[in-house]
């Protein structure tokens, strides 16, 4: 497979190069400061042939657009697009609610993957059974989320859910997959150190949903373990 991921420097990003370049697959595996991204810098050493890394913030049209440029003079195709990257400020109420936080949140977690996808699209229609992978949350579900907080969070994930949706139905024609996905509640900087799935674990879930799909899931919202989860 050859995979396009965001934010590959921390967190599940990096896990998911550790465990694609592991197996063999090749990653272009996007960060926004490749020269501080040590860790990735490693597994770059350890898998020459499988780590390629290119600078990507998924907040500028620019760098999205030379990130695919980059990737595209290594490949004439991508089978998947990993959309990762994800930000999430803490204690919203809405008596501190920042209109920026709001604007960033739908920038990083919905604008940038479309821009993206929008951008890899030709690449992924030489691809092999291509996939769209958008990194969700169960936040965002409008069925589950009954309590308060996180604003900017929930609301530009299910920003990016509706345009997974509306993304799969355009590509369904071309047989591209375009999935949702949570990943389950991970020990990273975003999920804190109390929750109770490893990245490990959460990787190798979704590595498994990734293998398994078909044109029958596209359009819909998948959990880490291969359950739907409600919208
Ligand atoms: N952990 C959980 O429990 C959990 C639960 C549900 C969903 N998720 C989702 O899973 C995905 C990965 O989260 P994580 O837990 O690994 O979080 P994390 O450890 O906080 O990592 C977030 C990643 O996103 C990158 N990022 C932020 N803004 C960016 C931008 N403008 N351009 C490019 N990259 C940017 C960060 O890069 P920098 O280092 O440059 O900031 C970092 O690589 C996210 O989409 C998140 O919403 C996580």
């Amino acid at each position: 497979m050859r995979v396009l991921l965001t934010g590959a420097n921390r967190g599940l990003g990096l896990e998911w190069v550790r465990q694609l370049a592991a197996r063999g697959e090749t990653v272009f595996a996007t960060c926004r400061q490749p020269e501080k991204a040590e860790a990735l810098q490693v597994l770059q050493r350890r898998f020459p042939d499988n780590v390629k890394v290119f600078p990507l913030d998924v907040r500028s049209q620019e760098s999205i657009a030379q990130a695919v440029d980059a990737v595209a003079a290594h490949t004439d195709a991508l089978d998947v697009l990993i959309n990762n990257a994800g930000i999430l400020f803490e204690h919203e109420r809405i008596t501190n609610l920042q209109a920026e936080h709001l604007e960033v949140s739908f920038q990083v977690n919905a604008i940038g993957p479309m821009m993206l996808a929008k951008q890899a699209l030709p690449l992924l229609q030489r691809g092999k059974r291509p996939v769209v992978f958008n990194i969700s949350t169960m936040l965002a579900s409008l069925t589950l989320k009954t309590f308060s907080g996180y604003y900017s969070y929930s609301a530009s994930k299910a920003a990016l859910n509706m345009l997974t949706r509306t993304l799969a139905a355009e590509l369904r024609p071309q047989e591209i997959i375009v999935v949702a996905v949570h990943p389950g509640w991970v020990r990273t900087e975003m999920g804190g150190p109390g929750a109770p799935l490893s990245p490990e674990v959460s990787v190798q879930g979704m590595l498994r949903l990734l293998d398994s799909l078909t044109m029958r899931h596209s359009g819909r919202f998948w959990t880490w373990e291969g359950q739907e989860h409600p919208w």
